[in-house]
Formats: C-alpha cells, sequence, structure tokens
C-alpha cells in the first residue's frame, strides 16, 4: 500500500489558510485524497510521501510537452530574465500572434488573456458587439469555465423541455453565489441532436448572439461530433447571422496544430484557445474574423487584463508552439499513436477481463468509462457510466504509480512513450484483476 500521509497532513494544514485546501474546487475530488507534488519531469510525477507516478493528468491538459521540458524551460529562463511582464507592449506579443493567425485557420487576429475562461467571456462579448443581440446557446455537458453568465448545473434537470420551450430557458446556476439572473441569456440544448439545434436557430436567430460549443465534447466523454453535425452548426449560424465560437480550450493545439477546426475543417468566427497553447504556464487566446476582432481595435470591446501578454507567457506560447510545429508536426503523430495503443490497450482488457466498459478517443485525447453500454455517443448515455467505479479505479491506479484524472479524461504529452504505455497497460490489467 502506498503511503499518502505527508498530503494529508499538508491538506489538513492547507485547509486552516486556503479555503477548501485546494485552489480549483475540482481539484478537491481526488481519491483517496488530493495529493500535493513535490516535483515533476517529463511523464513523471512524485508527491511529497515519494511516490512516483506516470501522469495521464497533466494538470488537465496544458502539458503537451510534458512536465519541466528543456526547451519550454530555457524559453521561460530567457524570458525572465529580460524582465517577466512590462505593462507595454513587446516583440513577443507580435510574434505570437501573427504565429497564431498561421497555424489557426479561421484566425486573422488574435487578442490575448490568462485563462480558458477569461477567453470564453471575451468571446461572448465580441459576439453580442458584433451581434448586437444577447442570448447564447450552449450545450449540455460542455464546460465553458466558471464565469457567471456561462457556468451552470451539470446535469440540468428537465433539459429537453428546456429546449423545446422558447419561454422556459430558466437554466440552473452551477454554483451558490451566481446571480439567478446571470444565465438568463443562456440557451441550453443537447449537443448532437440536429433537428433540436435547427429548429432553436430559426425559431429564435433574432434574439441569439451566439452558438458556443466545444468542437469535440472532451468535458463530458470525449464525445465526437456526429457526422455532419458541426458543420451543419456552421451553415446555419452563418445563414441567420449568428457567431459560431468553437470553444477549443481543450483541443486547441492538442488536435492538430490548428485545433479542432484545423482537423476537422470547419471555419467558426471566433475560437478560445487556453491550456496546451503554453505548455503550462498562464496564457489564453480568442481568434478569429477580423471583422469581429476589429471591435477591439476600434474600441468599442473592452479586452483588459493586467498581466494579459506578458512576456513570460507569450515566450511560452512561442516555445511550445515552435515544438509542437516542428519536424512537420512529428509531434501530432507521436500522441496520436500513444493515445492509439493506450485506448486499445484498455479496450482489448476490458474484453479480456469482461467488464464493461468504453474508450471514446478522439486523437491524442481519450476517455474511459465503466458502462454496461456498446456506445457511447450523447450525453445521456454518458451520464448512465458507473463514475464510482471509475473513481474507485482511478485510486487503484495511484497504488499502481498511476495518475489519471478521477472522471475519466486522459491526456498524453510527447514525451510518453512505449514504456509508459506497456506498463500503464499491465497496471490497468492487475486492477481489472481485482475489480
Ligand atoms: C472547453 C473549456 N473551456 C474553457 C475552460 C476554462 O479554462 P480555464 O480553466 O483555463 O479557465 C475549460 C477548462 O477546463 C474547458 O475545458
Amino acid at each position: 500500500m502506498k503511503n499518502y500521509d505527508k498530503s494529508v497532513s499538508m491538506l489538513a494544514e492547507s485547509k486552516a489558510v486556503l479555503a477548501g485546501g485546494v485552489a480549483s474546487s475540482l481539484r478537491a475530488s481526488m481519491k483517496p485524497t488530493p495529493l500535493f507534488a513535490e516535483s515533476a519531469s517529463g511523464a513523471r510525477l512524485r508527491d511529497v510521501d515519494g511516490n512516483e507516478y506516470i501522469d495521464y493528468m497533466l494538470a488537465y491538459g496544458p502539458l503537451i510537452l510534458g512536465h519541466a521540458n528543456p526547451v519550454l524551460t530555457s524559453a521561460i529562463l530567457e524570458a525572465m530574465n529580460k524582465g517577466y511582464t512590462y505593462g507595454l507592449q513587446h516583440s513577443g506579443e507580435i510574434e505570437l500572434s501573427k504565429l497564431l493567425t498561421e497555424v489557426l485557420p479561421c484566425a486573422d487576429k488574435v487578442c490575448l488573456s490568462g485563462s480558458g475562461t477569461e477567453a470564453v467571456m471575451l468571446a461572448l462579448r465580441l459576439s453580442r458587439a458584433y451581434t448586437g443581440k444577447t442570448k447564447v446557446v450552449r450545450f449540455h455537458g460542455h464546460y465553458h469555465g466558471w464565469s457567471d453568465s456561462i457556468f451552470t448545473s451539470f446535469p440540468a434537470p428537465d433539459m429537453k423541455s428546456q429546449a423545446a420551450d422558447a419561454g422556459a430557458d430558466k437554466v440552473p446556476p452551477g454554483t451558490a453565489g451566481q446571480s439567478e439572473n446571470a444565465l438568463e441569456d443562456v440557451i441550453l440544448l443537447p449537443w448532437n441532436e440536429p433537428e433540436v439545434l435547427e429548429a432553436t436557430l430559426r425559431s429564435r436567430a433574432h434574439e441569439i448572439a451566439a452558438v458556443i460549443s466545444e468542437p469535440v465534447m472532451c468535458n463530458s466523454g470525449c464525445i465526437a461530433p456526429r457526422e455532419g453535425f458541426l458543420e451543419q452548426m456552421r451553415a446555419l449560424t452563418q445563414e441567420l447571422g449568428i457567431v459560431l465560437i468553437l470553444d477549443e480550450v481543450i483541443t486547441g493545439f492538442r488536435l492538430s496544430i490548428g485545433g479542432a477546426h484545423g482537423r476537422f475543417g470547419i471555419k467558426p468566427d471566433l475560437v478560445t484557445i487556453g491550456k496546451a497553447m503554453g505548455g503550462g504556464i498562464a496564457i489564453s487566446a480568442v481568434a478569429g474574423k477580423a471583422e469581429i476582432m476589429n471591435l477591439v481595435d476600434s474600441g468599442q470591446v473592452n479586452h483588459l487584463g493586467t498581466l494579459n501578454g506578458n512576456g513570460v507567457s507569450t515566450a511560452a506560447a512561442l516555445a511550445t508552439i515552435g515544438e509542437l510545429a516542428k519536424d512537420n508536426g512529428a509531434a501530432y503523430t507521436h500522441l496520436e499513436r500513444i493515445a492509439t495503443d493506450l485506448a486499445a490497450g484498455i479496450r482489448g482488457l476490458f474484453e479480456k477481463h469482461g467488464i464493461g466498459g468504453v474508450v471514446n478517443q478522439v486523437g491524442p485525447v481519450f476517455h474511459m468509462m465503466f458502462t454496461d453500454q456498446k456506445e457511447v455517443v450523447h450525453f445521456d448515455q454518458f451520464q448512465q457510466r458507473d463514475a464510482g467505479k471509475y473513481t474507485r479505479f482511478a485510486e487503484l491506479m495511484l497504488e499502481e504509480g498511476v495518475l489519471v484524472r478521477p472522471n475519466g479524461l486522459w491526456y498524453v504529452s510527447i514525451v510518453h512513450g512505449a514504456e509508459e504505455v506497456n506498463l500503464t497497460l499491465q497496471a490497468i490489467d492487475r486492477i481489472f484483476a481485482r475489480l
């Protein structure tokens, strides 16, 4: 049995002064206890009790180059030696913005922020200013950050009747303290349902400023869009004067150098990107059509942030994207190979042990879940998975020296290799035998 005593005592110490003992509420859910990290490098992380793990949590997505990547570290140090942030403009902002407009198919211009939540806030503001309308369509099971105007409860009760009834837009808040009215501009729809989308957009186009969607439902089961669904979303929004925002905070720089929209060949009006873009340093961006982004140029839309575009974050993003783009994108071939080997291996182990399970993989990201269903292609099916069993599995994985998110989404980095895959599959084999 692994010992987590020091993490347990540090959590108690932390709780006395840091509300909740964790800096982001989601981290509190880890079992048997939220771990405290000591150090990390490459694909491995060590906790304060001296346990070492192969890391597939990767800080919830940003660490696409692995921990303490030497190229990224030296770019950051070099930038730090020139001053971390200026509150003035600098060449790194221009260089990064140029690069983003080159690699992201939908990007004429960009804005730089610090987190995915902020990028989404700006994209929604731009959409409202551009269209002169206020409502925003979002989808059940998607996550777009924790700002009051978009954070909803999960799952929402009686979601379908809300979609069908134009007068019943009462979307439940996601947390205490969120104003009752915060979500009154949100129309919550089921995802991957073309008829519902078309009926809603056609009947309410006059009041809808934007449709915001994850291009792959990474936050709930890594569910791929049904064939033609994103294309339909694009065509309808274009026809009806609605801004299409693809929230690529997870998929940006993960599914391809051009994100999911580059991979799928869809051109949204705006994208939001974060996580992998900075390789672990806080930076995010909104990118899109000049016509919309020009609202910031003209001063009609305010975009603010003390640390926006700071030299450390732009250097980190430039180094990260540079590493991902070099050798004709060999990084993506590798990421996909590792994810495919893991996903196929896990499917094989489900079968070998007669355990019901599904692995949904889209390129270099996948979600593993316990369920007796044959496939999970809709949020309602995702909700029927055995989440408790997965939490237990994640706990047993820690015992085996493998760190995975308690919710089932796995990330890989460019430094994960065959050794990690083999060790991980052997660990799962042993755990499945116990389950
Ligand atoms: C799709 C999506 N959008 C937005 C966010 C919010 O990003 P951040 O946590 O950087 O604020 C997340 C975070 O997980 C996300 O998955």
